[in-house]
């Protein structure tokens, strides 16, 4: 059949749809609900709260020894980089190609970003990042693993060690994931993690920091709003680390409820298994969009234990324009695909060039040229594999009507 009577094949199910809660969760929520026992504070006596032990349960599942639970991701970053001693007006060293709450979080600590080129296979360029730690002198990186895409984390462990850099990382997408049989959040000094609706568990909002660091871990449970309260943690160090800091650190009330907590705990007991359906889901729309021509989505390395709950690819050779036809067709057929090439940030696009509250605004041209290529596409587990086919083929199709 030519392309004129082929008849246009439509997707109809929504890209912002996630799975519900367990129900495990939800009946626990019902029974805080009837409790008013919101608050991580207000525990009847005797009783430790869900968000207590959704820490101390979180903390074992990465491997580390502590956790610390915030209201977001974003602000446990910027928690991470005031407890690793960033001061105002310090560098620090971060990913070109990341999503808008991490430079936010860089600003909110007073600090200047200093943006490091990213690659085609859409990770942090490890030369670029070796030559900006020598030239800028900076002593912090806070790498953002921006779309679950992980670097070659034996060279960031010796250019970290090589340049004296204090690690944080950003862990927002790679819950569930790591490098070579070890959990990101575990190679720098503190890992940071989302429970935004759209991550790999769900609470609406939420954050959860690791660290092994006693120091850190008293830190940021006082910076997150502890009061003085922090004795009901159970994921904390000896008491005397807190008498150390009490006094000294302002409490920045980042807190999570345990309405949050109690709906993210049964998700974490059953991460692995979804994290499986997401890489099913994951490898038939690679393998879909690989068979297309005018498409690469870049391998990955074996050591990577990526969680595929999104897809980037590279669509090469087409004009601002013809990009621009080619989204708006995906779109009217249903298939909604980000892209952080447009010349005005929309939606949850947002590129460094935009973020205009930094006084200076880098030369990246190797990172405007991945973006302007790279289009981002959400996997929720709403979707079956079937569907997953449907999409590509789509892609194919109006790719082939560009064509004409
Ligand atoms: C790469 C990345 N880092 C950090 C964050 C911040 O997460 P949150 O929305 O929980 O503040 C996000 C949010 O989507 C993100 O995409």
């Amino acid at each position: 059949m030519s392309s004129k009577t082929k008849k246009k094949i439509t997707f109809t199910k929504e890209f912002n749809k996630q799975e519900p809660i367990p129900e495990e969760g939800i009946q626990r929520a019902l029974e805080l609900l009837q409790s008013g026992r919101l608050h991580r504070y207000n525990t009847a006596a005797g009783e430790i709260s869900d968000v207590a032990l959704l820490e101390k349960e979180f903390a074992a599942y990465i491997g580390t020894t502590y956790c610390a639970a915030f209201s977001s991701c974003g602000c446990s970053i910027y928690v991470a980089l005031k407890c690793a001693g960033v001061q105002p007006g310090d560098k620090v060293l971060t990913n070109a190609f990341t999503l808008a709450p991490v430079p936010g979080a860089i600003q909110n600590a007073g600090a200047d970003p200093v943006f490091v080129e990213c690659t085609s296979e859409y990770t942090i360029d490890l030369v670029d990042l070796e030559q900006k730690a020598k030239s800028s002198s900076s002593s912090y990186f806070l790498l953002s693993y921006m779309r679950g895409h992980i670097p070659d984390m034996d060279v960031v462990s010796d250019i970290c060690k090589n340049y004296n850099l204090f690690l944080i990382e950003d862990c927002a997408h790679t819950m569930g994931g790591g490098w070579d049989n070890r959990n990101t959040a575990t190679f720098g000094k503190i890992g940071c993690f989302s429970t935004q609706t759209y991550k790999h568990i769900n609470s609406g909002e939420g954050g959860l920091l690791v660290t092994d660091d006693d120091n850190i871990i008293a830190r940021a449970i006082l910076y997150s709003g502890s009061y003085m309260l922090y004795d009901t943690h159970i994921s904390k160090p000896s008491p005397e680390k807190f008498e150390r800091y009490k006094k000294i650190t302002p409490n920045l009330s980042l807190r999570m409820s345990n309405l949050q907590a109690a709906i993210l705990r049964p998700q974490l007991r059953i991460l692995d298994r979804q994290v499986a359906r997401w890489n099913e889901r994951y490898a038939c729309l690679e393998k879909g969009l690989n068979e297309i021509d005018a498409i690469t989505v870049p391998s990955r390395t074996q050591k990577e234990h990526f969680v595929g709950s999104s897809i980037q690819f590279t669509l090469e050779n087409l004009s601002y324009d013809r990009m621009a036809w080619f989204l708006d067709e995906c779109d009217r057929r249903g298939v909604h695909i980000k892209w952080f090439g447009w010349k005005e940030p929309r939606g949850y696009t947002s590129t460094f060039e935009s973020w205009r509250y930094f006084t200076a605004i880098p030369d990246l041209p190797q990172t405007n040229h991945v973006l302007d290529q790279m289009c981002d596409m959400r996997i929720p587990l709403t979707f079956t594999i079937r569907d997953c086919e449907t999409i590509a083929r789509i892609i194919r199709d109006v790719l082939e009507d560009i064509a004409q």
